[in-house]
């Protein structure tokens, strides 16, 4: 038997699974490890952590799926996007990585601005300067950090730091590598007008690939540390959102998944690349060669239900503590007993501001229309369908720019909530198709490990073959009625507070 691996590197944890050969999972383990968020608006991780769950992980997965290490044919890794992993000349991890929530860097942007011209940005990157990507990051640290950047010989991204510490090998894919800001999104290479204008040497960065292309092999230092044998083969790999849509089987042009982890995003594949100049999605390369991709980040999603459990869901967390249950579990069915769609609450998502589609890292979270009767259960509901209407602002302007999807397919941990699958059919009136695998993103970056090692010709072939569509949440024409009006009313609440979260007069 051959296998696959598929290493996920998520904010909350690295999700490993092992696959056979027809990449059904045998295994799977996830360690998680803390976000640092030492000032309102930052978010870091420790690139060593997320390494230490991958070893971790890795051990776990052999131990308990008994496998022959030698039977193991590749690896693929995914992982969270944007986030600035700077190494010295050693290889050594010189400070915290700044991840893709951080929202420090709107002066950095207004410099990108300044640099090279908004337009230039948009035409050679295929979007405009934005917070969350990599760029203005790199960019931060060369100003508030200047003795730190001086000894940086290498920058990557999450999931290249993982290969390098597996591989030894400086290199990453095109999907990844589009969210850094410093591509030619149309040639899928580094731009060297772009780096040359933001003053970042090309050195740093690491070799281009395409996400199915192999890129490397388990080093001995590595073999020894995980167990697997040296010489696997490690792909390219893809994004973590690029990832899952190869593993919903998004590979051609009009198909369109969404996802709900911390963050949420809609994706769309298309043969062209279609970018939209107000920047309200953004444009990257698809992991499939020739193909790109409009994608929508809403920031804070199952980050926003996460805040609410924490503070203020205490006697769900202890109910489920007491059952053995996910404590969201206990919230979404309490939730679920608010008639849909009752039109209680309004819940803005921008508890780390927000990229899709307003670009603006000072807004903030909000309920609206909170009352003395107002419990948990309308709160919970609020936030499920304010994430909804933050993915249907995005799929607005996908359309506007005639990227237009007729259904989606989804994944995600939120995916596993039926109430949650519902709101967003009705929101978005489409049908949302479920699929067999649960494995998101890790399930992608083993389908791209069993092409880049010959199992299939193409991520098309594999895609096809593999995927499964188990069932579909068909919107219900009363409540996307209900949804509509509730639609229009959350369109009015951004600019309506956008003068306040600027500082600036309405
Ligand atoms: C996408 C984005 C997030 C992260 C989450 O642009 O920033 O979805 O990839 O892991």
């Amino acid at each position: 038997m051959e296998y696959l691996l598929g290493i996920d590197i998520g904010t909350s944890g690295t999700k490993t699974v092992l696959f056979d050969r027809d990449a059904n999972p045998i295994t799977a383990k996830t360690f998680e490890y803390p976000l640092y968020q030492e000032q309102n608006g930052w978010a870091e991780q420790e690139p060593e952590d997320w390494w230490n769950a991958v070893v971790q992980g890795v051990q776990a997965v052999l131990q308990a799926s008994g496998v022959d290490v030698a039977d193991i044919k590749g690896i693929g890794l995914s992982g969270q996007m944007h986030g600035l992993v700077m190494l010295d000349e050693n290889g050594e991890v010189l400070r915290r990585s700044i991840i893709w929530c951080d929202q420090r860097t709107g002066e950095e942007v207004e410099d990108m601005n300044r640099m090279l011209g908004a337009e230039k940005i948009i035409q050679i990157t295929a979007n405009p300067a934005v917070t969350g990507f990599t760029a203005a990051k790199i960019l931060w640290v060369k100003k508030h950090e200047p003795e730190l950047y001086a000894k940086c010989a290498h920058i990557l991204l999450p999931k290249d730091y993982i290969r390098y510490k597996l591989t030894g090998e400086y290199a990453t894919e095109v999907s990844d590598a589009s969210g850094m800001q410093l591509m030619d999104v149309a040639k899928r290479t580094w731009s060297d007008e772009i780096l040359e204008g933001l003053g970042i040497e090309k050195r740093l960065l690491g070799k281009m690939y395409e996400s199915q292309d192999v890129t490397g092999e388990v080093h001995q230092e590595a073999a020894a540390l995980t167990g697997l044998a040296a010489g696997t083969i490690v792909v390219g790999g893809a994004g973590d959102n690029p990832a899952a849509a190869i593993g919903t089987g998004i590979v051609s042009q009009g198909k369109a998944f969404t996802t709900i982890g911390t963050s949420a995003v809609v994706y769309a594949v298309s043969d062209r690349m279609a970018l939209d100049p107000k920047g309200r999605v953004h444009t990257l390369c698809a992991s499939v060669p020739g193909k790109w991709t409009v994608m929508s980040c809403t920031q804070a999603a199952g980050l926003s239900l996460q805040w609410l459990r924490n503070h203020v869901c205490a006697p769900e967390m202890a109910e489920a503590a007491e059952k053995g249950v996910d404590p969201y579990e206990i919230m979404t069915a309490e939730a679920a007993r608010v008639p849909i769609g009752s039109e209680k609450l309004i819940y803005l998502p921008y508890l780390m501001g927000e990229r899709s589609p307003h670009n603006d890292p000072s807004a903030r979270a909000a309920f609206i229309g909170m009352s003395m009767d107002s419990t948990r259960e309308d709160m919970t509901q609020a936030v499920l369908e304010g994430v909804a209407f933050g993915l249907r602002d995005s799929l607005e302007v996908a359309r506007s720019i005639g990227v237009n999807p007729e259904r989606t397919k989804i994944c995600g941990g939120g995916a596993k909530s039926p109430l949650w699958r519902k709101i967003i059919a009705n929101v978005m009136n489409m049908k949302v198709d479920l699929i067999e695998s649960e494995e998101g993103p890790g399930y992608g970056a083993a389908i791209l490990a069993a092409v880049g090692c010959g199992v299939f010709d193409s991520v098309e072939e594999a895609a096809k073959k593999l995927v499964k569509v188990t069932g579909t949440e068909e919107p219900d024409s009363e409540l996307v009625q209900k949804y509509e009006e509730r639609y229009q009313e959350f369109k009015k609440l951004y600019p309506a507070l956008k003068g306040i979260y600027q500082g600036k007069q309405a």
